[in-house]
């Protein structure tokens, strides 16, 4: 008989049971699928001024053997919440993972909740899969393709020169550098720029809506990042006239320096054509190798359709390693 229980995140022996289940579920995905044990212990009991999250375990006995999150945005999106659901290999196919989602539903309806999101990744192209299936069958869509991509930071370095003569095209403007918290005289700007994403990225039928980033809400942001040891490794390009032109970020997490995760990055739309995209990538990835000399791969993951961020991506050195299907379901 197995039991679908809430977990505190504060119990660390549930909280390492539960983590121990996502990592064995995703043992079989390439690139850097988990976090780290420290990282999780650490980020998900922490208060984060963005999200709620309810943490769910399907328990057998003494065992736990299945695992879900789900994370309700704060700051925006109310209208929305995310689900993830992990199942033990060994015991897929008994209902378990039908059992979280339907659980994890009942807790996003309860908050008022009406759009659900999730993810599921699947090799480069890969159609007719076990957790596509699995999303068809709950009854989640496929609103958005992504390509998961990883960079080997040799392969960077080989491409160095180039990039740095590529970008220089950007020269009319600076490029300022900051690890989480921005400076003061850009905060303002920058978060009138952080505003824009959700009109600007390509979002495919996802349902998500375009919200304001005030300086109070960026700095909670930045505090919650220090408090949990990621670093937000930010460049940002200044126009001529002090403007926050575009930005892009590469998180590494104190947990595990060798691996870095792409962020956020934007350019504002009256700024474009200028390489400030690439210039930008380059600032963040030089950056990151600047404050971890033990850094090996950088992830990141954009639209299939992002033509322009993929062809940046492409010039650093990005490579294709997974396919991530974007789901979503109207309760
Ligand atoms: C996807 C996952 C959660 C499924 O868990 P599960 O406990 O096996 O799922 P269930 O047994 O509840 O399956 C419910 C239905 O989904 C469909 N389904 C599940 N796995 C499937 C597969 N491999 N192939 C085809 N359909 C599948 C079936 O219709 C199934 O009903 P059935 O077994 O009666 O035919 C599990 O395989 C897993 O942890 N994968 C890695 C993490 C992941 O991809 N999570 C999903 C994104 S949140």
């Amino acid at each position: 008989m197995v039991d679908i229980e809430q977990i505190n995140p504060r119990n660390q022996a549930a909280l390492r049971a539960w983590w121990e289940v996502g990592r064995a579920a995703t043992a079989d995905r390439p690139g850097n699928p988990w976090p780290a044990w420290e990282q999780t212990r650490v980020s998900l009991p922490a208060d984060n001024p963005e999200g709620a999250v309810t943490v769910l375990a399907a328990i057998d006995g003494r065992e736990m053997v299945g695992a879900g999150l789900l994370m309700r945005p704060l700051r925006d999106n109310l209208h929305s919440a995310t689900v993830d659901a992990y199942v033990r290999p060994d015991r897929t196919r008994e209902g378990i993972g039908r059992r979280i989602v339907d659980e994890l539903e009942v807790v996003a309806a309860g908050d008022g909740r009406r759009t659900l999101h999730g993810e599921v990744f699947v090799p480069p192209g890969a159609t007719g899969t076990g957790p596509e299936g699995f999303a068809e069958a709950l009854g989640y869509d496929i609103a958005s393709r992504e390509a998961i991509r990883e960079l080997a930071v040799a392969d960077y370095l080989q491409r160095h020169d180039r990039l740095v003569d590529a970008a220089a095209a950007a020269a009319a403007y600076r490029i300022v550098t900051f690890d989480t918290v921005c400076p003061e005289q850009h905060v303002a700007s920058f978060g009138r720029l952080l505003g824009m994403l959700f009109d600007e990225i390509p979002l495919g039928d996802l349902d998500l809506q375009a919200s304001a980033w005030t300086p109070e809400r960026i700095r909670d942001a930045e505090q919650r990042q220090v408090g949990i040891g990621r670093h937000v490794l930010t460049a940002l390009a200044i126009a001529p006239d002090g403007s926050v032109a575009g930005s892009s970020d590469v998180r590494v997490n104190e947990t595990d320096t060798a691996h870095g995760q792409v962020g956020i990055t934007i350019v504002d739309p009256d700024h474009r054509g200028h390489r400030l995209g690439l210039a930008l990538k380059v600032a963040t990835h030089d950056l990151a190798l600047a404050t971890y000399p033990g850094l090996l791969a950088v992830a990141t993951s954009n639209a299939e359709v992002n033509a322009h961020m993929n062809a940046v991506n492409e010039a650093l050195g990005y490579r294709t390693i997974e396919t991530l299907l974007e789901l979503q379901k109207q309760l």
